[in-house]
């Protein structure tokens, strides 16, 4: 008995060696251990033993039992960590490979010109408002105090969609929607789109950006529209930058003017960017004509206002000393990725 306990735990010793997967070491527990192992048929056999050979025998079965109890500890350890490591290689990750670059997106110029002036006018106290693209002819028009048959319809091209509608050529008309739905004190501006019937050369374009605004209280006079306009214009092109107001005619303002700044290519003495002359014209401006507040409903006895718009694409193009305004609206991405 001894010798066969013996043989079966050698046999143990040897088999387990070829064993390396999980269901071939359970065959294997069930082979030695198992209910109709070996070792069990072995111990079935105790009782044809003497009283004194029992003792002896059950300790060396024990004996043997336990080393083959350790061995399927240790091997079932082993297969599992040698599959743990067999999935850690499949699933590794090559850090090394380039990874795929993402494209970031930037601001238009246009719009970074924008932001800045939405902060400049924010600071003094303007709000922020939307108008529509497409207007009627009584805002974009009519209530600018631009009649059917005043000359100045000339001044700009129209597109028009119907008898009475069309694509606002400025966006003065935002002023007339503002004052009929707000009382004053009114201060704002609209920045936007607007559209013009013109030729498309490196200065025009048939769709360009304005900023338009507007402010309306009692006692406003012309030196707060010189004062407004001026810090503005010290913001946006540097505090050596002179301004110059120079008469002019809008039917929807009386007195009008339009603004020059120094040129900050050349400080004056007259460039490529100037076209010579020192001086770059960004806006105009005048006192809103009591007209046009009564045909709101304000009363201009009581109140007065003045109003501007602001060319966005030649403060745009001056500042990045872009030749050719049709560059800002071909979206060339090698182009738009200087800025
Ligand atoms: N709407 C004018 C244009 O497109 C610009 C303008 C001039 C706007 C004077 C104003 C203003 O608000 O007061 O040429």
């Amino acid at each position: 008995m001894k010798t066969k306990l013996e043989a079966i735990k050698n046999a143990a010793m040897e088999e387990i060696k070829t064993i390396n997967t999980p269901a071939a070491m359970e065959e294997f527990r069930v082979k030695y251990l198992g209910k109709k192992g070996e070792l069990t048929a072995i111990l079935k056999m105790m009782g044809s033993l003497t009283p004194e050979e029992r003792p002896i025998m059950g300790q060396l079965a024990n004996e043997v039992r336990s080393a083959i109890d350790a061995l399927i500890t240790e091997k079932s350890a082993d297969i599992k960590n040698a599959e743990k490591i067999k999935k850690m290689k499949e699933e590794t990750l090559d850090i090394t490979l380039p990874g795929v670059k993402k494209e970031i997106g930037k601001l238009h110029p246009i719009n970074t010109v924008l932001d800045d002036m939405i902060d400049i006018f924010q600071s003094m106290g303007f709000d922020v408002v939307d108008g529509p693209e497409v207007e009627t002819d009584r805002y974009n028009f009519e209530l600018l105090n631009v009649p059917a048959d005043h000359p100045a319809r000339d001044m700009q091209d129209t597109f028009y969609l119907a008898e009475n509608l069309l694509l606002r050529t400025q966006t003065s008309a935002t002023q007339i929607r503002t004052m009929e739905q707000r009382k004053p004190p009114i201060r704002m501006i609209c920045p936007g789109r607007v559209f013009r019937a013109d030729e498309v050369d490196a200065t025009h374009s048939p769709v360009f950006h304005q900023v338009e605004g507007l402010v309306v209280d009692e006692g406003i006079t012309m030196c707060d529209l010189k004062g407004v306009l001026e810090q503005f214009a010290h913001e946006i092109y540097g505090p050596e930058t002179k301004v110059k107001f120079r008469p002019s005619f809008f039917p929807f303002t009386e007195p009008s003017v339009e603004v020059d700044v120094s040129c900050s290519e050349c400080g004056g003495k007259g460039c490529r960017v100037c076209k010579g002359s020192g001086w770059i014209e960004i806006l105009g401006a005048g006192m809103v004509h009591p007209k046009v507040l009564a045909g709101c409903g304000i009363d201009p006895e009581k109140y007065s206002g003045f109003a501007f718009g602001i060319g966005l694409d030649r403060l745009t193009t001056t500042r990045y000393k872009i030749s050719d305004i049709r560059l800002l609206f071909e979206n060339d991405k090698r182009f738009l990725k200087q800025f």
